[in-house]
């Protein structure tokens, strides 16, 4: 099977920069460039990180570009950890590489054009407001026809909003793109809180990225010690989640997931605006083009995660991998 050709759409914030290092860590799968959207953070602020992250990882030449600045419609909201704005220079180092010139929805649209030519269609982990993605697919009908699969982090089904009681963030930070997206009939793999918040890293699986990943590690330990965002009152346990970390370890090793096939919307209205629904039993009518994790093996996927944050510290100590 050939390694699938992937855009990682996202607001660096903490978990993505966790999903972002985890992709580069991964050659099982070929990033061929990050567009960022505003969310967590403005977007001046998640351009910086993820450029903070690109050049941690040792990939520069993975191109950055900057995408939408703010959701379609709604009023902007930001992260619950907006305070984190840039990585601090004492946890990750200011990023030495530029961002792209091209705007980010006109890098998706060019290469979905290209992959619908070639045949070999483009993934999109989407990880932030679905805003950019959203952009592109209204620019031009051939888009949808260059995207096999859109992996995406968002939406609560079974599990409470955490941004709102019925929300979560991203689909509460553009629900109108989100609600495109889902309208477009994409395939498409989406890691909601369900299933995100099935798997929680404790200090104790911090400290193993620290000490096993090299530089890469010790700033995300440093990331997510300073923005610790455990909630025993949520969870009932210690740890927390690594919510876009999932999409990516989805695309390595897909067997770690229990998944169900269902029509999703999203309400882009009114008081429960972003409010996700699934429909599994087709009593909407429409086919149903999303698989929704149900399920993950949790060890599994902290293996994944720390697994591959280690190959930075061998590589920082020469010893590739
Ligand atoms: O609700 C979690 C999602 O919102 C994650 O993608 C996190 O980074 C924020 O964007
Ligand atoms: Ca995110």
């Amino acid at each position: 099977m050939t390694r699938p050709k992937v855009v990682i759409d996202t607001d660096p914030g903490v978990d993505d920069a966790v999903a972002i290092l985890l992709a580069l860590a991964s050659p099982e799968i070929d990033v061929i460039g990050i567009s960022v959207v505003a969310g967590n953070v403005p977007l001046g602020d998640a351009l910086g990180n993820a450029c903070r992250i690109v050049g941690l990882s040792g990939r520069s030449d993975i191109p950055v570009r900057a995408g939408a600045a703010g959701p379609l419609v709604r009023d902007q909201v930001f992260g619950k950890y907006r305070a984190i704005g840039i990585f601090g220079d004492d946890i990750v180092a200011p990023a030495t590489m530029a961002v792209d010139t091209e705007h980010a929805v006109q890098f998706l649209v060019r290469q979905a054009r290209l992959a619908a030519a070639s045949g070999e269609l483009l993934t999109i982990c989407a990880i932030g407001p679905l805003t950019n993605v959203a952009l592109a697919l209204v620019q031009d009908a051939d888009v949808a026809r260059g995207i096999g699969h859109i992996v995406c982090m968002g939406g609560a089904f079974a599990a409470l909003g955490h941004r709102t009681p019925w929300a979560e963030f991203n689909f509460y930070a553009d629900p109108h793109a989100a609600e495109i997206v889902f309208r477009s009939d994409i395939p498409m793999i989406l890691m909601s809180l369900d299933v995100t918040c099935q798997a929680l890293f404790t200090a104790e699986h911090v400290d193993c990225m620290r000490s096993r990943g090299g530089k890469a590690g010790a700033a995300i330990a440093g990331l997510l010690t300073r923005f610790d965002r455990s909630d025993l009152a949520r969870y009932g346990r210690a740890g927390a989640p690594l919510h876009d970390a999932m999409t990516v370890a989805w695309l390595v090793e897909p067997s770690l997931f229990q998944m169900r096939p269902a029509v999703v919307g999203v309400e882009v209205g009114g008081y429960t605006a972003g409010h996700s629904y699934a429909d599994f039993h087709g009593q909407t009518g429409r086919a149903a083009k999303v698989m929704l994790a149900t399920g993950v093996a949790e060890a599994g996927f902290r293996d994944l995660v720390i697994d591959r944050m280690a190959r930075y510290g061998k590589r920082s100590a020469g010893g590739g991998g």
